[in-house]
């Protein structure tokens, strides 16, 4: 933990323009925003554009997992995204600043060319047949079709679920039959780096093949590479929006209608559908690296230091603890020692943002998220589930009262969201995360402490990795752990024991990574596979992966208690085996 304090008087963070200017300032807020939740949340929400203002501002139940805001209330999320800034005379403002591979490639979008291309791009969906709460997968890269076709969904009050363009045809499928959707949205072919090398149409062809819910497949044109086409259901972007009209009204919907929905990975099983509501607004993904800093920084300051910074005003960081020498490379070098470090925590389940420093008020620490945001009540909770008073303090990470932007339910599953956020702990949100509150009451994220993966700044449940490296017919069993990877954060270390008559080899290994690239995606594959005769396991059959997690972090000296091993020996050959 870094003890360096960097005021925001260090920083040359333009104070004039801060909404927060000072640490008092966040304190008093921040404190009338958890005295009074209500009131503070309706003023927030007056900022948008209502159709028709709330009943009742908040309603839950963490126990049941019942969980409302802005009842009776009725709004259009892209209307307020979109058409109230155009109406207000800010048309030609910037909404999207889109960069491609190279720094050749770019195209900008007013907020009225925007709102043109989401009304026409509306069209479309309902000409295809997609009406109102309908579900549209998107799989898509980085492209600003992405944002358009969002938009578009939430016009018309169809439900967007998008997926990660480098996830495998299979993830794919399994997402689109979880929630049932109408159509699809993909491109020909995904860049990446120099090369357009990732077959996105054919993974849509694949996974839509088994998709008996999909009727159309819309593909926007990217790298121009040759993709098959079935005419009678696929649509080209460009010759869909050639004949669209751009003339469309939004959707009158109420505040807890669905506006999306976004898979996740969690301890156990299949991905989560996190299903969020209408109120809540697209979240936009302003400058942020995390994983990124550490790759970059190993490869020297020349290359940041050609760049010319200075108009860089704050930088951002998300997805993971960031490291102290990670942090000040980005601060002195990146940000030339101008620049306040805006180091994000939250999670897809969450909507949001829940703990950020504030750039011209907050003290940084580097590696700590700092505070939590307004309306944020964190507590940590001992292995009793009791409230730990006091600095500093170390435990579970939980959140005591209901935000708007928390997920509602799992897609189909509502005894699956009560059993993995609400129930070890009655009455609180449970993020999975363990967490420190320093003595001067700063937090600091320490890592997920169910068994959730964080590679590279994704989620990777170790269900499913395991799943998939079962998926080789060589392979009995496997059991993955993560390990601290100075580029990754987190590697994958997989344990596998093989099936009676097989034996390990370079080829099986290979063929194992394969499947594991074929069932995921590449962002999946096992840094480390070590094969075993055995796992460790107590009698009554559980994998005990603290064992796991030690041998693979290389921490042998003190391995615990053993005893309730069914058999002990085993730890031994794992020890001996070791990668
Ligand atoms: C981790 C990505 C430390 C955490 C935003 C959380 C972080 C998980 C931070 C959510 C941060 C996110 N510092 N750890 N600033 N932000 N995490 O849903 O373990 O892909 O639970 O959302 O990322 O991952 P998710």
């Amino acid at each position: 933990m870094a003890n360096n304090v960097f005021p925001p008087a260090e920083t040359a963070y333009p104070i004039d323009n801060a909404h927060i200017d000072s640490l008092e300032a966040y304190q008093t807020q921040y404190a009338e925003s958890i005295q009074d939740p209500e009131a503070f949340w309706a003023t927030v929400a007056e900022r948008l554009t209502w159709y028709q203002k709330w009943d009742t501002v908040r309603d839950y139940d963490f126990v049941n997992g019942e969980i409302k805001w802005f009842e009776g209330g009725t709004l259009n999320a892209c209307y307020n995204c979109l058409d109230r800034h155009v109406e207000a005379g800010h048309g030609d403002a910037t909404a999207i600043i889109w960069e491609g591979n190279s720094p050749s490639e770019d195209k900008t979008f007013s907020y009225s060319e925007l709102l043109t291309e989401v009304k026409k791009f509306a069209n479309v969906l309902k000409a295809e047949g997609v009406e109102k709460g309908d579900r549209v997968c998107i799989y898509l890269q980085m492209v600003p079709e992405l944002a358009i076709a969002m938009l578009a969904c939430a016009r018309i009050g169809a439900v967007h679920s998008i997926v990660f363009g480098a996830f495998s045809a299979e993830s794919l499928r399994d997402r689109i039959n979880d929630s049932a959707c109408k159509m699809l949205i993909t491109q020909d072919t995904a860049m990446r780096g120099p090369r357009s090398d990732i077959p996105m149409k054919a993974n849509a062809d694949a996974a839509v093949a088994e998709c008996p819910s999909i009727e159309k497949v819309v593909v926007v044109e990217r790298t121009g590479d040759t993709v098959d086409f079935n005419t009678s259901r696929d649509i080209w972007w460009h010759e869909a929006m050639a004949d669209a009209e751009a003339a469309c009204e939004p959707e009158v919907m109420n505040a807890e209608d669905p506006l999306f929905i976004l898979y996740t990975s969690g301890s156990t099983g299949k991905p989560k559908g996190c299903f969020a509501y209408h109120r809540w607004l697209s979240r936009l993904y302003v400058l942020y690296i995390s994983t990124a800093l550490r790759a970059l920084m190993k490869e020297g300051n020349t290359w940041v230091e050609k760049y010319d910074r200075s108009t860089l005003k704050f930088l951002g960081t998300v997805g993971e603890p960031i490291k102290e020498p990670e942090w000040l490379w980005y601060y002195n070098i990146v940000g030339e020692k101008r620049c306040p470090i805006v180091d994000t925590w939250w999670q897809t389940e969450t909507g949001g943002i829940l703990m950020t420093p504030l750039p011209a008020a907050t003290p940084l620490k580097p590696g700590s998220a700092t505070f939590p945001f307004f309306g944020i009540e964190p507590v940590i909770l001992d292995e009793a589930g009791n409230e730990v008073e006091g600095n500093p303090a170390t435990g579970y990470l939980c959140i005591k009262t209901a935000w708007p932007g928390i997920m509602r339910t799992v897609y189909g599953d509502h005894e699956r969201f009560l059993d993995t956020y609400f129930r070890r702990f009655p009455g609180y949100y449970m993020t999975g995360d363990g967490v420190l509150r320093d003595e001067d009451g700063y937090y600091w994220i320490t890592g997920r402490v169910d068994d959730v993966l964080n590679v590279s700044g994704h989620r990777l449940g170790t269900a499913e990795v395991e799943g998939a490296i079962g998926q080789h017919e060589a392979v009995a069993e496997a059991a993955v752990v993560g390990y601290p990877h100075d580029i990754k954060g987190q590697g994958i270390y997989a344990y596998v024991t093989l099936m009676t008559g097989e034996s390990a080899s370079d080829t099986v290994e290979t063929g194992i990574k394969q499947a594991v690239r074929q069932h995921i995606g590449p962002i999946a594959t096992p840094d480390k596979i070590q094969f075993t005769p055995a796992l460790p396991k107590t009698r009554s059959g559980k994998i005990m992966r603290r064992i796991l997690r030690k041998i693979a972090e290389g921490d042998i000296s003190n391995l615990g208690d053993t005893s309730t091993l069914a058999d002990p020996t085993v730890v031994e050959a794992l020890v001996e085996g070791r990668r």
